[in-house]
């Protein structure tokens, strides 16, 4: 009888990596929903068909920002400090028109020189790097530097690099709950960029107090940018891991081919999983349905970029060869930087570019092998096993390894995102940082005499523009 429990709890104990992770995903949603309450229309839905998703996305009433929706409560909780000041948060309006015109001056920078400078960046993070590393760890760094010298147009102290980069390791692992926020790490970084705003290289937003350009700064470029950046290389050097016939295609094509993959992995991993908005007056979808203003429409990625495509699951660049494509690249169902017509990415441009640079360094350098599991949401921050090319190439023991470790983390690692999820959400909704913002706002309506405060702290004097 002994032996039969004792063998019961060793077989449900070694099988726990094969249930226990979706079961935790699926309670943490449950959990989730919960306590922020189903708010929402989700698009595409029950509501909205697939085929009005763009149309739906670029009305000119879904322009909404953050008030009135309390999952904007947790996306200022996970950004914070400023996120009042964060430009995808803004609500349209004269504050966002001036922070929306320096992001794209300071992104204005001609191709050669992005791929030099994230070619760079590069060199500086990878070189001597070899063994097993966690991608989106390998990459902060690099995109730390790059967004420091975007901004700045000067080589990035270290310390500046390690302020970005756990600046923005903290926000992302908070928005993936596999960790919770420590506010000390991000003030920190406020606290080196306050006295140099006068040392950025484009004119900040005018009529911002010197702790709003800074939170402005942080959140586009030292958090946004980051975070982004690094979990686009992740996902694309883990899917190159884990097709060697594609990585090596990769390291050797043209920019069109590589522009191919980039967008096929942005297709398949999608980084926003769903951007909402918030209607600002009614939307008439036929003569009988209409969406009320004030309705939260929540813009689901993945599951627009599965529809449309054969075979959808699988990663295959060559879809998105124009010989290939039955229309043409515009009308496919791939946004990965949002709709030109609603707050798309300002980085469209920019990144795929600085990606490519810093993808073609990596892979001249490293033969990229990885066995764990690639998903969207990616929280194990890509595991992957970098062999320096000319070194001796057998990575079989590495990758069963690898694979082992990455089932078992997975259980652990769901169990500490349901715990720490539950717990963030909760305190995000107690702290209700976005509702009260705009209470306060609607009771504290700005005078005169706040305007002349404000300008008697200007954080940057307008001066000439410097190119990098
Ligand atoms: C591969 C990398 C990136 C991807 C896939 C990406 C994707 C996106 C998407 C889909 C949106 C629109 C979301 C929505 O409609 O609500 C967005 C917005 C935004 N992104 Fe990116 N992004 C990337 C890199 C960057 C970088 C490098 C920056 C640098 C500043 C940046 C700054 C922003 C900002 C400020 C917004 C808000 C735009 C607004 O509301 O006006 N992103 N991004």
């Amino acid at each position: 009888m002994l032996i039969a429990v004792v063998l019961l709890v060793v077989a449900v104990l070694m099988s726990l990596p094969w249930w226990l992770p979706r079961r935790v995903v699926a309670l943490r949603e449950r959990v989730f929903a919960r306590i922020n309450g189903d708010e929402g229309v989700p698009v595409p839905g029950e509501l909205v068909g697939v085929e009005r998703f763009r149309e739906l996305y670029a009305h000119p009433a879904a322009n909404g920002r953050s008030k009135g929706a309390a999952l904007s409560d947790l996306f200022w909780y996970w950004l914070a400090p400023g996120p009042e000041m964060h430009q995808e948060h803004l609500e349209p309006g004269e504050r966002y028109d001036a922070v929306a015109r320096t992001t794209r001056a300071l992104l204005a920078v001609p191709k050669g020189e992005v791929e030099e400078l994230a070619r760079r960046c590069a060199v500086r993070g990878v070189a001597g790097v070899r063994g097993l590393v966690r991608l989106r760890d390998l990459m902060m760094p690099v995109w730390a530097e790059f967004a420091y010298e975007l901004v700045f147009a000067e080589r990035c102290p270290r310390e500046a690099r390690d302020l970005i980069a756990a600046n923005a390791d903290d926000v992302v692992t908070s928005l993936k709950c596999t960790g919770l926020r420590h506010m000390g790490r991000r003030d920190r970084l406020t606290r080196y960029l306050l006295p140099r705003l006068d040392r950025v290289r484009v004119p900040l937003p005018g009529g911002l107090t010197s702790l709003e350009q800074a939170y402005y700064l942080q959140g586009a470029f030292f958090n946004t940018a980051v975070v982004q950046l690094s979990e686009a290389m992740a996902h694309l050097l883990l899917v190159l891991a884990q097709h060697p016939g594609e990585q090596e295609r990769a390291r050797t094509s043209d920019d069109r081919h590589f522009d191919r993959v980039i967008n096929e992995t942005l297709r398949l991993y999608p980084l926003f999983g769903i951007a909402h908005r918030i209607t600002s007056g009614d939307i008439a979808l036929d003569e009988h349905t209409t969406i009320p203003a004030g309705s939260v429409l929540c813009f689901n990625y993945p599951e627009f970029h599965r529809t449309g495509f054969a075979d959808p699951g699988r990663f295959d660049p060559a879809r998105f060869d124009p010989g290939r494509c039955d229309r043409p690249a515009k009308e496919l169902n791939h946004v990965p930087f949002g709709v030109a017509a609603n707050r798309p990415c300002p980085a469209w441009r920019l990144a795929p570019i600085a990606m490519r640079a810093v993808a073609r360094e990596v892979l001249g350098r490293y033969v990229l092998d990885s066995s764990v599991t690639h998903t969207r949401s990616l929280p194990s921050r890509g595991p992957c096993l970098l062999t320096p090319r000319g070194a001796a190439h057998r990575p079989r023991l590495a990758l069963a390894y690898l694979r082992v470790r990455d089932r078992w983390e997975d259980v652990w690692r769901g169990l500490v995102q349901l715990v720490l999820g539950t717990y963030m959400v909760w305190d995000a909704h107690r702290k209700r940082l976005c509702e009260r913002h705009f209470a306060e706002a609607a009771s504290n309506p700005p005078d005169a005499s706040d305007a002349e405060d404000r300008y008697a702290h200007p954080g940057h004097q307008p001066g000439a523009r410097r190119s990098l």
